[in-house]
């Protein structure tokens, strides 16, 4: 099995991710988490909110519907330009992103082609059906839009949204009056996005409902860029890895040595940077960020740089997130077509905010976890930061007799009420260990005879295998410390050597 499948076995053994209406033979593009990946999902959600919400008192989270009226999506240009281009089989009519076949030929990327490019390329390359080897249609422009009819006579049209932003564009107007009318406003929201792909064929790396975190920044240039510097000046020195679109290859940098690129735009990068570092436990090596050149950017984009990992399953580089400086495109959009003020006065007359919008893929971020963090080699296990891990702590008994199931029992309930923790008694305690090892188990507590003597457990540490035995009165504590990082397992090693 390839590393993609071993993982993805394993995500569907275990409880974490499996194509959804799998009874019914599955449906593409579609995925159910299961009792791990959910919480995986909240975990990261709530590390995410906790990062991001908490850069400026300013920022706060919000709560919108999946389904916008025609007229939101008509202003924000989705009806227009939110496709993609498709070719069909002629021969078994499986359809096609066109770029993909391109790039899957040549290695490179085609997203900026048009429907005409495209064709053209398709003839040079001499492709055919992947699946039969049948000719390929003309290409087409194919709108990705979920479209819908509201109410029960139709007469009125919607969509299901296509990304999280409009939820919070149409919301700027009310959330500045009730915030008081305080700049520069952050508003989040983490929710559904739909996209009818053409092929999803890379898991939950392209679905066609999938979740966003997106968080939307207002502000002036001319008025708010100080703010913006000031935070920029205490981070300049952060080293990023980038590639700029004149380069072949990422170079590592220092935020202040990026010269063309303003304050704002950079703060919020180093902030990225460091949301993969920190708080999603990547090395910096794994991480890096790719500008978009003018062709791949959407057409509103003023400044556009994807956060990419390097994913063992999909091959490469892949993008998880990114960084748009959408400038004041989507509120004059919705001003225009809303026929409502969406400026805002200023010392210098009424000014349209300028957005720059900090937009993740929630279950991108899932996958770069259980990607990067899948251990395959002498042992299988997963490597997951341990405010993120689903399962922080198990507790077994070494033996199911004597009274140790039900001391385990005790000490589980009591880990349960601080701590993500699991209670289990079958299979032998090698087999305990080798199960929580691949879902990402990170301490394991053991309950033996000595236990019963002296009141005291094992705790074992995934990465090393290896145990410290400390006092049932001091395992709350114990655990405490180490997840908070305030001490090491190396540390609490040594102190017992
Ligand atoms: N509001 C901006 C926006 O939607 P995007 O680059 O189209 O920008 C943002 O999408 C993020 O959403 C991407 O970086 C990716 O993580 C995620 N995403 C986009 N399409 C996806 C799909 N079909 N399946 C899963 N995630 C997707």
């Amino acid at each position: 099995m390839t590393e993609k499948e071993e993982l993805e076995s394993m995500c569907k053994r275990r409880g974490y991710i499996w194509q959804s209406s799998e009874i019914y033979g599955g449906e593409a593009g579609f995925y159910d988490y299961g009792h791990l990946g959910s919480q995986l999902l909240d975990n990261w959600k709530r590390e995410w909110k906790n990062y991001f919400l908490s850069l400026d008192d300013n920022y706060h989270l919000i709560q919108t519907p999946n389904i916008h009226p025609y007229r939101v999506l008509d202003a924000s240009g989705h009806v227009d330009h939110f496709s993609d281009v498709m070719v069909r089989c002629e021969q078994c009519g499986s359809s096609f992103r066109g770029d993909h076949l391109i790039e899957e030929e040549t290695g490179e990327s085609a997203e900026w082609m048009d429907k005409e490019e495209i064709g053209g390329k398709i003839k040079e390359l001499g492709l055919s059906c992947p699946d039969c080897g049948g000719p390929f249609s003309d290409p087409e422009d194919f709108n990705m839009m979920f479209g819908l009819d509201l109410g029960p006579t139709g007469e009125k049209k919607g969509f299901l949204r296509p990304e999280t932003a409009q939820s919070v564009y149409i919301n700027f107007r009310r959330e500045f009056r009730a915030l008081r009318k305080k700049m520069p406003l952050g508003l989040a929201t983490i929710g559904s996005a739909f996209r009818n792909e053409i092929s999803p064929r890379q898991g939950v790396f392209r679905m066609r409902e999938f979740r966003q975190a997106e968080m939307q920044i207002f502000f002036v240039p001319e008025i708010h860029e100080e703010i913006f510097e000031e935070r920029y000046e205490m981070i300049k020195d952060t080293k990023v890895k980038v590639k700029r679109v004149d380069q072949d290859e990422a170079v590592e940098i220092k935020l202040g040595e990026i010269e063309d690129l303003p304050p704002f735009y950079l703060y919020h990068l180093g902030k990225m940077y460091e949301f993969y570092t920190k708080v999603m436990g990547l090395s910096f090596e794994e991480v890096r960020f790719r500008e978009l050149s003018e062709d791949e950017k959407a057409f509103y984009n003023k400044i556009h740089f994807d956060l990419e990992i390097d994913l063992d399953t999909l091959g490469g580089w892949e993008e998880i997130s990114g960084l748009h400086y959408r400038s004041d495109y989507d509120l004059k959009q919705h001003q225009e077509e809303s026929n409502t003020k969406l400026s805002i006065p200023t010392e210098e007359g009424r000014k349209i905010p300028h957005v720059i919008e900090l937009s993740f893929g929630v279950d991108r971020n899932v996958w770069a976890l259980l990607d990067r963090g899948f251990k395959n080699g002498d042992r299988t296990w997963l490597d997951l930061p341990v405010k993120l891990t689903p399962r922080q702590v198990a507790v077994f008994p070494l033996v199911r007799k004597d009274g140790l199931p039900e001391k385990s029992r005790d000490i589980y309930e009591s880990l349960n009420r601080d701590f993500r923790a699991h209670w289990e008694k079958s299979g032998s305690i090698g087999k305990r260990y080798a199960r929580n090892d691949e879902v990402g188990t990170r301490y394991c507590v053991t309950v033996d005879y000595d236990t019963m003597e002296d009141d005291s457990v094992t705790i074992r540490d995934i990465e090393t295998t290896e145990q410290i035995r400390v006092p049932v009165n001091d395992l709350t504590m114990i655990l405490r410390r180490l997840i908070e990082r305030e001490k090491s397992f190396e540390q609490y090693m040594e102190e017992q050597d």
